[in-house]
C-alpha cells in the first residue's frame, strides 16, 4: 500500500495530510490549543543548540526570557538569494537546513500517525515565490533540497490554489462541473487561480487543462500587520524622533529604514548588526524623544518583537469580527494602548489592497471568463477572514457565488487529494 504526505510549509501555519488507500485525512501535527491540525512555522533554538519548533518553540522562547532564538516566516526567506545561511550559536544553517527541520518534524508526526515510514511528499508552493523568475527556481530548488534532508526521496510540487481547488471540488457532486475562482490568502502570499472543477474527479488525469490562470501577489497577513506597526505602533521607537548629526546644527529624522525593518519583526535581529547599533547610539546622544530611542534599543537588545506583533495581529483578527480593537502591549516601561478601527485599518491598509485587487482582475482577465460566467468563488487561508477581502469578491461577482471554509487545511487536503494527479 502506497502511503504518500502532502505538506502545506506556510508562512504562519504548516500542516500534513495523509493519502492512502484513496482517501485524504488531514493528521493533528501539534498540540495546539486552538486547532491541532496547524504547526506554527516557527522554530526556536537555546544556547545548547537543542531545537524546537511549532508550539513548544513558542513556549520555550517565552520560558526562556528570549535567551536564545526565535524564527519565523522562514518560508519568505527562501527567494532571497542574498540570504546563504545563519549562524545560530556558532553553528550554520543554510536556508533548507532551517526548512528541513520543520518539514521532518511534520514527517515524524505523519509517521507516528500511520505507523510506517513514508519516503514521499507533495509539497505546496505558492504560485509566486518571486516575480524575479530565477529567485522563484532558487526557492522552489531550495524546498527540494530540505524536503530531502528531511528523509524524502520522491518529491513533488503542487501550487496551493489549485490544491485548494482540489479540496473544494470534492464537495461537488459526481459529474458537477464548475469554474471556480480560488484565493487563498495566507501570512506572505496571496495566491489566485481559475480552475474548472468537477465532482467525482478522483482520477488520474492532467488537471493542467482544468487551470484557466493563475496568479500571486506578495501581499498577505504579514503585510497588514507591518502597515498596523509602522501606522500605529512605531512612533514608540522613534519613528518620528529626530537628532543632529555630529558637528551639525540641523535636525534629521531616525532613518527609515531602520523603523521599516522594525516593522517586519523576524528581522529586527538584523539591527543588532554593529553599524545600526552605533548609529542608534549617536542618535540616542542627541535626540528629541530619548525614551522612543530606550525603546528601540531595548526591542532589539531583548527581542520582544514578537510579542508586540502578536498584539498588532491579535488586534487585526479582532477587526474581522468587530468595528475597533485595542492594541494593547506592556513591556519594562513601555506601555502601548492604540485603539484601531475597521475604516482605519483599511485606509492604512489602501496601497495593500489595491495591489490585491489588481492582481484579481489580472488573473480575471487572463482566464477568459468574464465574472457573470464564474460559477463559484473559492477563498481559503486565515487572511481571507478580513471583511474588505470579501468585499473585493462581493463587488466583482455578487454574494451567492462565495464560499469561505476549512480556512487553514483545505490547502493541505487538497495537496493529498493531488497524489493521483502525480503518483
Ligand atoms: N480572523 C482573522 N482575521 C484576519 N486575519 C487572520 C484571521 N485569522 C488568521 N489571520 C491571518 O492569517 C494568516 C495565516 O493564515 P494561513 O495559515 O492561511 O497562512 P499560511 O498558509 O501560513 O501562509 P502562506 O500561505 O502565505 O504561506 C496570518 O497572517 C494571520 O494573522
Ligand atoms: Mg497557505
Amino acid at each position: 500500500m502506497q502511503i504518500v504526505f502532502g505538506i502545506d510549509f506556510g508562512t504562519t501555519n504548516s500542516a500534513l495530510s495523509v493519502y492512502r488507500n484513496g482517501s485524504v485525512e488531514v493528521v493533528a501535527v501539534d498540540s495546539n490549543d486552538g486547532s491541532k491540525e496547524l504547526m506554527r512555522s516557527v522554530l526556536y533554538f537555546n544556547e545548547d543548540n537543542e531545537i524546537y519548533t511549532g508550539n513548544e518553540a513558542i513556549r520555550h522562547y517565552v520560558g526562556e526570557g528570549a535567551a536564545g532564538r526565535f524564527m519565523q516566516s522562514i518560508k519568505t526567506f527562501l527567494p532571497n538569494t542574498t540570504f546563504e545561511h545563519t549562524e545560530v550559536f556558532g553553528k550554520r544553517y543554510a536556508i533548507d537546513d532551517l526548512v528541513a527541520i520543520i518539514l521532518r518534524k511534520l514527517k515524524a508526526r505523519g509517521e507516528a500517525f500511520v505507523g510506517c515510514a513514508v519516503e514521499s511528499v507533495i509539497l505546496g508552493r505558492p504560485v509566486v515565490f518571486s516575480t524575479d523568475a530565477a529567485k522563484d527556481a532558487v526557492a522552489q530548488q531550495r524546498l527540494e533540497r530540505a524536503a530531502r534532508k528531511a528523509g524524502f526521496k520522491n518529491i513533488w510540487f503542487q501550487y496551493e490554489p489549485v490544491a485548494a481547488a482540489l479540496a473544494f471540488e470534492e464537495s461537488l457532486q459526481p459529474g458537477q462541473e464548475r469554474i471556480a475562482f480560488i484565493g487563498d490568502f495566507g501570512g506572505g502570499t496571496s495566491d489566485f487561480s481559475v480552475i474548472r472543477v468537477k465532482g467525482g474527479a478522483f482520477e488520474r488525469s492532467d488537471r493542467r487543462s482544468d487551470v484557466l490562470s493563475m496568479g500571486g501577489v506578495y501581499v498577505a497577513g504579514d503585510k497588514f500587520d507591518s502597515q498596523i506597526m509602522w501606522d500605529k505602533v512605531a512612533r514608540y521607537f522613534g519613528r518620528y524622533a529626530r537628532y543632529k548629526t555630529m558637528g551639525k546644527d540641523e535636525w534629521v529624522n531616525v532613518p527609515k529604514s531602520i523603523i521599516y525593518t522594525l516593522c517586519q519583526w523576524h528581522r529586527i535581529p538584523l539591527l543588532r548588526a554593529r553599524k545600526t547599533t552605533e548609529h542608534i547610539r549617536v542618535i540616542k546622544s542627541t535626540t528629541d524623544d530619548r525614551k522612543a530611542i530606550d525603546h528601540l534599543e531595548n526591542i532589539i537588545s531583548d527581542n520582544y518583537g514578537f510579542f508586540l506583533f502578536q498584539a498588532i495581529e491579535k488586534a487585526k483578527c479582532e477587526l474581522s469580527d468587530m468595528e475597533r480593537a485595542l492594541i494593547n502591549f506592556t513591556e519594562r516601561d513601555l506601555f502601548i494602548s492604540e485603539e484601531i478601527d475597521k475604516d482605519g485599518f483599511e485606509a492604512i491598509n489602501g496601497e495593500n489592497f489595491k495591489q490585491i485587487s489588481d492582481c484579481i482582475d489580472e488573473v480575471i482577465a487572463r482566464s477568459g471568463i468574464l465574472p457573470a460566467q464564474m460559477d463559484t468563488v473559492f477563498l481559503t487561508g486565515g487572511t481571507s477572514r478580513i471583511p474588505y477581502i470579501q468585499d473585493l469578491f462581493f463587488k466583482r461577482f455578487g454574494r451567492d457565488k462565495l464560499e469561505n471554509r476549512d480556512a487553514f487545511t483545505s490547502v493541505v487536503h487538497g495537496l493529498g487529494s493531488s497524489v493521483p494527479l502525480f503518483v
